[in-house]
This record gives C-alpha cells, structure tokens and sequence, in this order.
C-alpha cells in the first residue's frame, strides 16, 4: 500500500526516489494506492501508475482519495474521513488481497 500526498499535480521527488532506489524488490508484487491533498489528489495517483508498471508492480484499479477539507478536521489535524470512503478502501484491499496471493505464485511462493 502506497500513501502519497500530491504536490503540483504529481508525486513527492522523495517518493519517486524511495522507488528508484531498489527494483528487483518491487517485481511482481501488487501495489495499492492512497493519496490526500487539498485539491486533485488523483493527479499523484495517475502519475505514479506508469512508474509502478516500470517496476514490474501490479497496481490495482481502486484507489482512496482523500480530501484535506472534507476528510480532515482543521485541514489535517484529525482524520474524518466521508462515509465512502471506508467502502472504497474495503474495495482496494480486496484487490489487493487478491493480486498480491495470485502473484505469490509469479514469486515461486504458493502460499
Ligand atoms: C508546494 C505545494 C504544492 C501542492 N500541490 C498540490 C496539488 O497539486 N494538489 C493537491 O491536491 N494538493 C496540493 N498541495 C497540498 C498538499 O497535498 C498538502 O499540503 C498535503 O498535506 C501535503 O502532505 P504532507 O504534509 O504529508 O507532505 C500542495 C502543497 C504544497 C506545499
């Protein structure tokens, strides 16, 4: 699970980092994303799926967008998130869930 703020319509330079610093250690796992902002939020999400796939890192359609103004109190203090979004985080994990056991068999790993 990757959970990214967006900065100026993408990722953080230091995420994109953490990602370059390794790569067979990505390969074939599945990824979920989670990203937050003020604003686009899906922008971070869309920028980094074509970075995942050069990675050989399955990412899974469903995504949780979090929102600073409707799903922060005080704009980040606490965290309240929308009644959706605990439904679209359940979605994501079962993708992931899944994705993740069929690619244990891809890693010579049957369980
Ligand atoms: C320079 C800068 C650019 C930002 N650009 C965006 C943006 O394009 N879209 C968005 O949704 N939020 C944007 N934000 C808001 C950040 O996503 C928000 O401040 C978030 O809390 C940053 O996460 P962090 O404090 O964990 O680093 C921007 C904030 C800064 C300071």
């Amino acid at each position: 699970m990757i959970v990214t703020p967006e900065y100026n319509h993408s990722f953080p330079g230091t995420l994109k980092n953490a990602l370059d610093r390794v790569y067979a250690e990505w390969n074939d796992k599945a990824a979920g994303l989670v990203s937050y902002g003020v604003d686009g939020r899906v922008r971070a999400v869309e920028a980094l799926r074509p970075v995942l796939g050069a990675l050989q890192l399955a990412d899974v359609s469903a995504q949780v967008t979090l929102n600073l103004r409707t799903d922060f109190a005080d704009f980040g203090a606490s965290f309240t998130p929308g009644e959706h979004q605990g439904p679209a985080l359940a979605t994501l994990l079962d993708q992931l869930v899944s994705w993740s056991s069929a690619l244990a068999r891809t890693r010579g790993n049957p369980s």
